[in-house]
C-alpha cells in the first residue's frame, strides 16, 4: 500500500474506484444503509496502462484525478469495460475521449451500448470472450464470457501473473469501507447475500456457469465491481455463491416438485380454497404442497419460499377492483426470482367482481412463468361443497401439468 489515495491491491494493479457513502438506495430496489464503491483498477505494465472499469458519472473527476495520479492519458493503451451499467461506464466516453488511443475491450453483446452511451460509431474497440486474452508487456489477460451477471453483457478477467479475478458485479457489496479488503473492513456478510439475493439470484443458473469458468483458475485475489476486494480466502465467497445457486440436491435426488400457495384472506374464504387446492396438489404422487398465509410472511421468507417452490399458487380475495398490497409485495419479490420452468396460478373467493385474480395471472404471464390453461378459479363470497370439489380438481390438474403432463400453454 502507499498513500491514503494510492493503494496497491497486488502486484502493479491499483485501485482508483471512488466511495459513496451517502448512497441509501441503489438502482431504485437496493437499500444501501452502508453506502456503495465503485471500483476501478489501473494496471501498470512494462509496456503501458491498463484501466479496467469506470465509475458513476457524477464521481468523475476523482477517478481521473487517481489516474492522473498514476499515468499521462496517452501512456493508457487499453480499457476494459466488464460491464456497462451507468454505475461503472458513465466515466467511459470522457475517458475514452482524454485517451483517444486506448482500445476499449468488452464482450460482443456490449457493443451497442458502448456505441449508445458513447454517441459515436468511430471508437476503438475489440470484443473478447473466453479464451482470448492480450498481453500488454508483463502483463496477462484472460477474458471469461459471463454473461447475465446481471446484465446481457457482462463479462469477468483473470490476470494471470496476479493470479488476479476482476469478476465484475459479482461477488460485489453495496458495502462502502475504505479500508477495501475483506479482512480489514467490517463485517459485510449481511450485504454480501443481500446483494446476492437481490442482484444475482435471478440469475443463479448463470452463475453457476460462471463458477465453473473461475473454478478452472488458481485466484488469489477477487477484485470486485462493489465493496470489499476479497484478499482474504475468496474461495469462501465463490462457495458461498455456489451454495445459494444450487438446486436443492435433497428435492433433485427425490425428483418431488414443491408447490407453493400463498393466500390472503378477509373471511376465511380465499384460505378454505387454499386448504382444498393443498389436498389436491398432495394427492399428486411426487408432489409436495405448502399453504401460507401472506399476512405473515416478510420479503427474505417470501423470497426463499418462491426461490425453491416449482410451482406457485396465489389465492387473493378483490378489495376495491384489486389484490390487497400483500399480495403485490408478494408479485413485487418474482424480480428477484429466476423463473425458468417455474408455473404458476391464481385463485380467489369475492364479493363483486373479483378482477384481483385477472390481474394475477396477467402478471405472472408477463414475467414469463408458465401458466396452464386451466379453468378460472374465482369463486364468489362463500365456497360450497362442488366448488370445493373444484378447488380439489384445480390443484390435482395443476400438479399433473407440473409433472410433465401436455397440455397447450398459454403465452402473453
Ligand atoms: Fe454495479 Fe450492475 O452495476
Amino acid at each position: 500500500m502507499m498513500s491514503n489515495d494510492i493503494v496497491e491491491i497486488s502486484k502493479d494493479i491499483y485501485f482508483i474506484g471512488v466511495f459513496d457513502p451517502e448512497i441509501r438506495t441503489f438502482d431504485i430496489i437496493m437499500k444501501t444503509s452502508n453506502g456503495t464503491s465503485y471500483n476501478s483498477y489501473l494496471i501498470k505494465t512494462s509496456e503501458g496502462i491498463i484501466i479496467v472499469d469506470g465509475v458513476k458519472l457524477e464521481f468523475q473527476e476523482q477517478f481521473f484525478k487517481k489516474i492522473e495520479q498514476h499515468c499521462t492519458y496517452d501512456e493508457i493503451k487499453y480499457v476494459i469495460s466488464h460491464h456497462l451499467e451507468p454505475d461503472h461506464a458513465g466515466s467511459i466516453p470522457e475517458l475514452i475521449r482524454r485517451a483517444p488511443q486506448a482500445k476499449v475491450l468488452i464482450s460482443p453483446q456490449a457493443t451497442s451500448m458502448l456505441k449508445a452511451i458513447t454517441k459515436t460509431e468511430t471508437i476503438d474497440f475489440e470484443t473478447v470472450w473466453t479464451n482470448k486474452s492480450i498481453t500488454l508487456g508483463n502483463k496477462t489477460i484472460q477474458f471469461l464470457t459471463t454473461p447475465y451477471l446481471h446484465w446481457p453483457e457482462t463479462m469477468s478477467s483473470y490476470v494471470v501473473e496476479n493470479k488476479l479475478l476482476f469478476s465484475g458485479d459479482v461477488f460485489g457489496s453495496h458495502y462502502c469501507d475504505k479500508r477495501l479488503f475483506n479482512d480489514l473492513v467490517g463485517d459485510f456478510a449481511y450485504s454480501f447475500q443481500y446483494y446476492y439475493d437481490h442482484i444475482m439470484r435471478p440469475f443463479k443458473s448463470y452463475v453457476l456457469s460462471a463458477i465453473k469458468l473461475y473454478e478452472k483458475f488458481e485466484i488469489d485475489m477477487i477484485a470486485t465491481l462493489h465493496g470489499p476486494i476479497l484478499k482474504e480466502n475468496p474461495k469462501k465467497y465463490i462457495d458461498l455463491y455456489k451454495k445459494w445457486s444450487e438446486v436443492d440436491c435433497e428435492k433433485l435426488a427425490s425428483g418431488n416438485k414443491i408447490v407453493s400457495i400463498f393466500y390472503l384472506t378477509s373471511y376465511k374464504n380465499t384460505r378454505n380454497m387454499a386448504e382444498k387446492i393443498y389436498e389436491g396438489c398432495e394427492s399428486v404422487e411426487g408432489i409436495v404442497a405448502n399453504v401460507y398465509d401472506l399476512a405473515s410472511l416478510g420479503e427474505q421468507n417470501m423470497l426463499k419460499l418462491l426461490d425453491e417452490s416449482d410451482g406457485i399458487l396465489i389465492g387473493t380475495p378483490t378489495i376495491n377492483g384489486d389484490a390487497p398490497r400483500p399480495v403485490w409485495d408478494l408479485l413485487s419479490c418474482m424480480m428477484f426470482l429466476e423463473k425458468k420452468g417455474k408455473m404458476a396460478g391464481a385463485f380467489g373467493s369475492y364479493g363483486w367482481s373479483g378482477e384481483a385474480i385477472d390481474m394475477i395471472l396477467h402478471r405472472m404471464k408477463f414475467l414469463n412463468f408458465r401458466v396452464p390453461p386451466l379453468d378460472l378459479l374465482k369463486i364468489k363470497l362463500i365456497p360450497n361443497e362442488e366448488e370445493l370439489q373444484r378447488c380439489f380438481n384445480h390443484g390435482v390438474e395443476f400438479c399433473e401439468i407440473l409433472k410433465g403432463k401436455m397440455v397447450e400453454m398459454t403465452m402473453n
